[in-house]
């Protein structure tokens, strides 16, 4: 058991952001550091697990000595650390995860190991203050798209999943197709602003069936059309495609979202990963969510992307409510998300 005021140390490795925060009180966040690796990726269109590993391992140290500096803190003055235990690639994962075991048992200090995607669902207390359940929670990420209902603190209760590739993904593999940069997501956002959302006709994958998704059509559609155009030597006006890509991809996570609420008769809608970074998602959220009373909890860019603040968040949490994880357990790349169990 911690203080709730306890000065927490986040770490976060599970991907290709090397990131160390220093949150007080699972809320004020005092440094936000992301040592971003996606330089050493772009080359090859996706995160490489072993750069990836070494990146983490050679950023670490100073990834730290930057996350006390920036609070204005010292190693001695932190009560507790959190790291990210998993998913995530397992080279990755465990030198973060290692780094904040070996700094919590030689200052003797409690240590959480945090689920990543219960890192993204917090990331909204560090915004909003204290998440009250009942809520539903969008988390999309390069590695996930799930609709998770929150019944009571800590327990997640999945709704719907993507049945092949995650939102992020998509971005992605569709941007790599075009020729843009990696990471794809924040390409493809650029370039739709100055595109047209209803000028394709691109497929809304499995709307109107449940709460599950599913990307790969989409995707396939868009090379399609790519294709299709360049045979028939038609000019493509890249910006339309992208916009219009998007806007299918958006469409389908606001009606899953707000038919999750209605299912589980909520009125509070946490959203968080990497994707909802997204600008076009982030304002046709608002608009949707205000128009049906939705309370919509969408934290800043910085704490959606991947980051250490919102894992020091869900580890004091846990801390703050008894729990810790022994310094004997290791890192677990497919860790399952705590759910109830069956009634
Ligand atoms: O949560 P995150 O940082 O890492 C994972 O847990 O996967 O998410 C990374 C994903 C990438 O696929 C990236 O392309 C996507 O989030 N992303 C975006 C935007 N910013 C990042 N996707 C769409 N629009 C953005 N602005
Ligand atoms: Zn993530």
């Amino acid at each position: 058991m911690i203080a709730p005021d306890a000065l927490v140390l986040g770490i976060e490795t599970s991907c290709d952001e090397t990131a160390v925060a220093v949150v007080r009180g699972g809320r004020e966040v005092l440094s936000n550091v992301i040592a971003s690796q996606a330089r050493l990726h772009s080359p090859f269109g996706g995160v490489v697990p072993e750069i990836a590993a070494r990146a983490h391992e050679e950023l670490m140290p100073q990834t730290i000595d930057q996350a006390l500096q920036e609070a204005g803190v010292r190693i001695g003055d932190i009560d507790a650390v959190a790291a990210t235990r998993g998913p995530g690639l397992v080279g990755a994962l465990l030198v973060g995860f290692s780094a904040g075991k070996a700094i919590a048992s030689s200052r003797g200090l409690p240590f959480a190991g945090v689920h990543h995607l219960e890192g993204h669902v917090m990331a909204a207390v560090l915004e909003f203050g204290d998440l009250e359940p009942p809520y539903v929670a969008l988390i999309v990420s390069g590695g996930h798209t799930s609709l998770l209902a929150v019944r009571e603190p800590g327990l997640y209760a999945p709704m719907g999943a993507t049945l092949d590739d995650a939102a992020g993904e998509a971005f992605d593999k569709i941007a790599r197709f075009l020729g843009l940069g990696f990471p794809g997501g924040p390409e493809i956002d650029r370039l739709s602003e100055q595109g047209d959302p209803a000028a394709i006709a691109f497929p809304r994958a499995m709307s109107g069936q449940g709460l599950d998704f599913s990307f790969s059509g989409l995707k396939t559609a868009v090379v399609r059309y790519v294709n299709r155009m360049e045979k028939e030597g038609v000019e493509i006006s890249l910006p339309d495609v992208a916009a219009s890509f998007q806007e299918a991809i958006v469409d389908v996570q606001i009606e899953k979202s707000l038919l999750a609420c209605e299912m589980e008769g909520v009125n509070t809608l946490v959203v968080g990963g990497g994707v909802a970074a997204n600008s076009r998602l982030r304002r046709r959220l608002e608009e949707e969510a205000s128009a049906r009373g939705i309370r919509l909890l969408v934290p800043g860019r910085r704490l959606c992307v991947d980051n250490g603040a919102m894992i020091a968040a869900a580890g004091h949490a846990r801390l703050v409510a008894g729990e810790s994880t022994p310094l004997d357990l290791s890192a677990d790349p497919s860790l399952p998300l705590p759910a109830p169990s069956p009634a």
